[in-house]
């Protein structure tokens, strides 16, 4: 174990202020990088690339080998669980991820609880080969979906401008749309357990959609479904570090923080770092949040705003990254060029 906490990622989500903060990049792989693209050619689909414990290895790995991040996120996608739940699921290319809609509580019984790990065994069978190929001091991130964005996709049926079906649920029937969000708890919870019991040490929470909720409805659909998964992890891991990432919310991350019990919380490109220096940090390790535009504009303009949020954040415990996902278009040696600047090198 004190081996374990010697990890930088693992020392700031436990509050320590390190003197280079440890970084790692949502989407750290994926389509920007040539030997993703290869990978995900030779596994035929994207679905089948999740569920190919060795290819999924793989991918993981390829950023770490580029970039040397802090830690490794398992290659997997948050829609897996509605896909291990029964739901049908593809991903078309240039469309993103399509899946036959679920707009009511009569339609709930198309979800089976009982059978998902049939589906998911091979992701922990890729958690399980990371936590013995990573290197020493990297820190393996588990993940999964937070209920209200996982549900987004579930009701809409891909992915939405305006949450016109799912917003017409959650105000129409609120009770028969927590039915939903029960079982996506539940199923989370499990996942994530399972994650943990192969080898991961951190997992993380991604709530992309949180912000199109209004302020009452953030606290009904993911503040609270976010407390019940932290809280059920912790029953059987009391000292899982579970990092929280609600999206788009401003001001309500500080209800974030409060309530959920997240160990440490990722804030998006909007947040103001000043604020977030003195009234999140001061509660909590942030982890954050460079536009992942900025990653494709390299230079001066990157460096600079870089250069910015290490000096507001990087005084407390702070884990770099970005404010949301790197983007297919991103130039792989704007990568490098940050990974240099953070780790000095
Ligand atoms: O971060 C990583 O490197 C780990 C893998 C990871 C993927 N998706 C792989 C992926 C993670 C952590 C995710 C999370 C995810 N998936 C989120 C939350 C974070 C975010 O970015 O908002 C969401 C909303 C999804 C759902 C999803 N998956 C969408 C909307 C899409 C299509 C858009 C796109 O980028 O293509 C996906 C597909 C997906 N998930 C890809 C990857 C690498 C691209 C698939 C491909 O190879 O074509």
């Amino acid at each position: 174990m004190s081996a374990l906490k010697n990890k930088p990622l693992l020392k700031s989500l436990s509050g320590e202020k390190m003197e280079r903060p440890p970084f790692w990049l949502m989407r750290q792989a994926g389509r920007y990088l040539p030997e993703y693209r290869e990978t995900r050619a030779k596994a035929g689909n994207f679905l089948d690339l999740c569920y190919n414990p060795e290819l999924a290895e793989e991918v993981t790995l390829q950023p770490l080998r580029r970039y040397g991040m802090d830690a490794a996120i398992l290659f997997a996608d948050i829609l897996l669980i509605p896909h291990a739940l029964g739901q049908p699921l593809a991903y078309k290319e240039g469309e993103g991820p399509v899946l036959d809609p679920i707009r009511a509580a009569t339609e709930l019984g198309r979800l089976d609880l009982s059978v998902i790990h049939k589906t998911l065994d091979p992701v922990y069978e890729t958690v399980a080969r990371l936590s013995q190929s990573i290197p020493k001091d990297c820190t393996l991130i588990g993940f999964a979906g937070a209920p209200w964005t996982v549900a987004t996709y579930m009701v809409e049926g891909r992915g939405s401008k305006d949450y016109a079906n799912i917003k017409q649920w959650i105000y129409s029937d609120p009770a028969g749309f927590s039915a939903l969000i029960d079982i996506l708890v539940e199923a989370t919870i499990e996942y994530l357990l399972k994650q943990v019991e192969a080898g991961a040490e951190v997992v993380q929470l991604f709530d992309t959609w949180a912000g199109v909720l209004p302020d009452d409805e953030f606290r009904k659909w993911s503040i609270e479904p976010t407390r019940r998964i932290v809280e059920g992890l912790r029953a059987k891991h009391p000292d899982l570090p579970v990092i929280g990432f609600p999206k788009g919310v401003g001001g309500n991350i500080m209800a974030f923080v409060k309530e959920t019990g997240v160990t440490a919380v990722s804030l998006d490109p909007g947040t103001p770092l000043d604020w977030a220096a003195q009234e999140v940090q001061s509660l909590v390790p942030v982890q954050g949040n460079l536009d992942p535009m900025l990653l494709v504009t390299g230079g001066v303009a990157m460096e600079k705003r870089i250069a910015t949020i290490l000096e507001t954040l990087g005084k407390g415990p702070f884990i770099f990254n970005l404010g949301h996902g790197i983007v297919p278009q991103t130039p792989p040696e704007n990568v490098a060029r940050l990974s240099e600047l953070i780790r000095g090198k």
